[in-house]
């Protein structure tokens, strides 16, 4: 063939982060069958739905299968009633986001990645380390990206003081996603303040925010002044197990305009030409999940999984071992024993203890020497890894 493909593509790396840790896993799994593997590398819910939204699917279903209430394509941006109880979940966060602003996506993944459709030739700034498909995203499409350092000395939150003020597209992920750190209230409205004087624009990533314990926003809308330079993406699938089940929201506020052209029509005219929105039942298992008895079972999932990650915690704090997370967050953020290189961390417990984990430096060069381990698993591999971390920790 003589067509041109898209040549950024050759600056990626060759597999995505989780796909390249599956592969490794399933290459040892094949040379030792006998081999049981804990799996603590993904961050995938393993509490099954719960008995709200499953009854809401269930009534969905059933609708479906009745010529007076089948429905056929869903509106491209979300039905009312999800789009109405997302507003409401906001407000119980004391945050005012109106219906027409939220569009329902299939994942904060997908809408994380297709946000590059509409937005130009920028220069993009990625905090290090984060979630992956920022930097890969805006890679594919020849962005020009410049990062921005978290370590243990900026507690993994880094802030915009000492940064050229210009025009940038800022990624913000809190809590974070690796290392758990999370942004209080002043922390936000510095990047707000900075967005503003630069003409920035933030994306913000609060797909953990129903982790928060304590005194952080759960939405960015609570800081003064995001309205005008934040797009908000969040997302049913740690909240309330929806990893498989595929549902998210994104907000786009009325404010948002680039000389005097509405960001939030064009992300409307992207979506009405690219998706064809989430399905029926699955919205309105989503809408279950925000009414006030799925909210209830979601928390006590969450805190079924927030107890496992206090259980890893105790062990690393046992051993001596540097680590952060755990508090607002399912994921536990560590420094690898002995300087050891986050791959090798890797290899290393994948062959003597069989626990995968997430090498920190697939989440940015500034993750090297990290590594990550998520409280998703269930309490029984919980216990079962931890006790075989113990043996070489
Ligand atoms: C993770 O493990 O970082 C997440 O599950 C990945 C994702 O949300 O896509």
């Amino acid at each position: 063939m003589n067509i041109k493909l898209n040549d950024n593509f050759d600056n990626v790396k060759e597999s995505y982060l989780f796909s390249e840790i599956a592969k490794r896993v399933n290459k040892y799994s094949a040379e030792h069958p006998e081999a049981k593997i804990i799996r603590l590398g993904i961050g995938d819910c393993t509490l099954p739905l719960t008995k709200t939204v499953i009854d809401a699917m269930h009534k969905a279903v059933d609708e479906m299968g009745v010529k007076e209430t089948f429905r056929g394509y869903p509106p491209e941006y979300g039905y009312d009633f999800l789009r109405e109880a997302i507003s409401k979940y906001y407000a119980s966060n004391g945050v005012d986001v109106a219906a027409d602003e939220i569009f329902v996506s299939d994942g904060a993944k997908s809408d994380c990645g297709n946000i590059v459709d509409i937005l130009g030739d920028n220069t993009i700034l990625i905090p290090d380390p984060v979630y992956p498909v920022y930097m890969d995203s805006n890679i594919m499409s020849g962005r020009k990206i410049e990062l921005i350092s978290g370590n243990q000395e900026n507690g993994f939150l880094p802030m915009p003081n000492g940064l050229e003020v210009k025009p940038y597209v800022i990624y913000i992920c809190s809590p974070n996603n690796p290392t758990g750190a999370t942004y209080n209230k002043e922390q936000l409205g510095e990047w707000i303040a900075f967005a503003k004087k630069s003409g920035s624009l933030i994306i913000f990533d609060s797909a953990y925010e129903a982790f928060i314990k304590g005194d952080y926003p759960h939405s960015i809308y609570a800081v003064e002044g995001a309205r005008e330079c934040v797009i908000e993406i969040c997302s049913f699938s740690k909240m309330a197990g929806f990893t498989g089940t595929r549902c998210s929201w994104t907000v786009f506020p009325k404010e948002l305009e680039v000389n005097g052209k509405s960001v939030q029509k064009m992300w409307a005219r992207r979506q009405a030409t690219k998706f064809n929105g989430v399905p029926y039942v699955i919205q309105r298992a989503a809408e279950a999940a925000l009414s006030p008895e799925g909210v209830k079972e979601a928390m006590a999932n969450i805190d079924y999984y927030m107890s496992n990650g206090k259980l890893i915690g105790e062990l690393l704090k046992e051993k001596g071992v540097w680590f952060s997370g755990g508090v607002c967050s399912p994921y536990i953020w560590l420094k690898c024993p002995n300087n050891m290189k986050s791959w090798d961390f890797f290899d290393m417990l994948l062959e003597k203890v069989q626990v995968v984990g997430t090498p920190g430096a697939g989440f940015g060069d500034e993750g090297e020497g990290y590594f990550r381990l998520t409280s998703f698993g269930s309490r029984e591999a919980t216990i079962e890894a931890i006790e075989r971390l113990k043996t070489i920790l």
